[in-house]
Formats: C-alpha cells, sequence, structure tokens
C-alpha cells in the first residue's frame, strides 16, 4: 500500500490486515524511528553524520505487526506519540532521501515481511515504495492518491486529535513539501508501481476504499 501522506493509508491498511487475520507493517514509522534517532544525537538530517546514526540505529528498531497494538520500539522503548510530532516530520524526508539509510531499511523491511509472511500467511505493508521497490512481486499492490487540499484537512484532524496544534495552512505547506521531497530523491521516490491499482480516495470514504480492497483479496483467491 504505497502513496502520499493524508490519503488514508494506515487506516485502510490497519483494517485490512486485521480483517484479512494478516499482520500489518508502518514503513514509514521505520524512517521516522532512524529520524528520532538522528535527531537525538544532536544532528539535523541532512548531514552525512545523520546517515551514520540512522544506518547505525537501524537494528535498534523493532516493528510490532499486530494490526490491533501496532507499536514501534527504538532500543526498546516505545516511541510512538514522539515519531509522529513535528520535528520528526520536518527532518524525515532528508534522512530517508539517503541511499545507505534506506539500503539498511529495505533489507530489515524484507527480513520482517518473510517473517510475518510465514507466522501469519500474509502481511499488508505500507510505504512510499513497497510496489515499487522492497516487494516488486506482491501479490496486490494499491497506491492511493488524494488532492493536497484533502490531504491536509485530513492530517490538520489527525494532528488536532493527537491534541497536537494543526494550523491548516501550515500543514498545507508541510505535505506539499514532503511530497516534493519524496517524489523527488533519486533513489526510490514516491510513484505508483506500473501495476498497481491506483485509488482516488477524494470521495472515497475509508469504509468504501477497505470494501473494494477486500473484493479484490478475494477475487484473487489471497484469503482462505
Ligand atoms: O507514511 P509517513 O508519513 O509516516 O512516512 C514518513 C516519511 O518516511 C515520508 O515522508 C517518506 C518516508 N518513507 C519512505 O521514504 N519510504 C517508505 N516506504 C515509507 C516512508
Amino acid at each position: 500500500m504505497d502513496g502520499p501522506s493524508g490519503t488514508g493509508k494506515s487506516t485502510v491498511s490497519r483494517r485490512l490486515a486485521a480483517e484479512c487475520a494478516a499482520a500489518y507493517l508502518d514503513t514509514g514509522a521505520m524512517y521516522r524511528a532512524l529520524t528520532l534517532a538522528v535527531l537525538r544525537a544532536g544532528l539535523d538530517g541532512e548531514s552525512a553524520a545523520s546517515a551514520d546514526v540512522a544506518v547505525g540505529a537501524v537494528r535498534s528498531v523493532r516493528s510490532v505487526t499486530d494490526p490491533k497494538a501496532p507499536a514501534l520500539l527504538l532500543d526498546d522503548e516505545d516511541v510512538e506519540p514522539e515519531i509522529r510530532g513535528p520535528e520528526v516530520t520536518r527532518a524525515v524526508s532528508a534522512v530517508s532521501a539517503f541511499p545507505e539509510v534506506r539500503e539498511a531499511l529495505v533489507g530489515r523491511q524484507r527480513e520482517l515481511i518473510a517473517d510475518a509472511v510465514a507466522e501469519s500467511g500474509g502481511i499488508v505493508v505500507e510505504g512510499r515504495d513497497i510496489g515499487s521497490v522492497v516487494v516488486p512481486d506482491a501479490p496486490l499492490k494499491v497506491y492511493l492518491t488524494a488532492s493536497d487540499d484533502i490531504r491536509a484537512a485530513r492530517r490538520a484532524a489527525q494532528d488536532r486529535k493527537a491534541g497536537r496544534a494543526a494550523d491548516l495552512d501550515r500543514v498545507l505547506a508541510d505535505v506539499r513539501r514532503r511530497d516534493r521531497l519524496d517524489s523527488t530523491r533519486k533513489i526510490s521516490p514516491l510513484h505508483a508501481a506500473a501495476d498497481a491499482l491506483v485509488l482516488d480516495t477524494d470521495e472515497l470514504s475509508v469504509d468504501a476504499v477497505l470494501k473494494r480492497l477486500l473484493e479484490l483479496v478475494a477475487e484473487r483467491g489471497m484469503v482462505s
């Protein structure tokens, strides 16, 4: 499940995984955890030293792949609220653009995916490069899109719900900035895989997207 932020990716992915008794992996949370490690080391996310710290932190990141209680641990500390905060959000695109960071994390993601498939029989993985790079032979690839304004409004509502201040203009600027950085980076830029199903969620509720995906999963015989 790929696409930019604010498309409903996380909600849909978690619910789809729960409905299919599959595991769930939020790869954005992994990039965010590495970014937190970089910021905690007193770095800004842009320097070469930031890449070294991020690569060094890959083995300290642990993803709990239960869709009913997903969690992200950094050195056994639950860092979930902190990785969603403005400091990490500001720096994460820079950290995730380092080729060595991506290489190390994609390797880790493939291990987690293989483990989850062996244990649960399947996994829903969300990110930016899952269908295009991480699992190019995935049996179902979905790319969610939505207009900038709608995505910013959803993001702001999420922030407010989580008790964070959310000025709509600032959130819109941040959404556009991150889209630009994520789509133009040299390595694994955000784009839909050629064989991905592209769904525009401007006019689709989470329930409607989920219904469509459950139909596809059933049509393809992906659940028993
Ligand atoms: O999905 P998110 O907003 O939590 O992702 C945070 C950032 O991580 C996003 O701006 C780009 C990066 N990312 C990535 O480069 N590749 C992924 N598979 C997932 C996220």
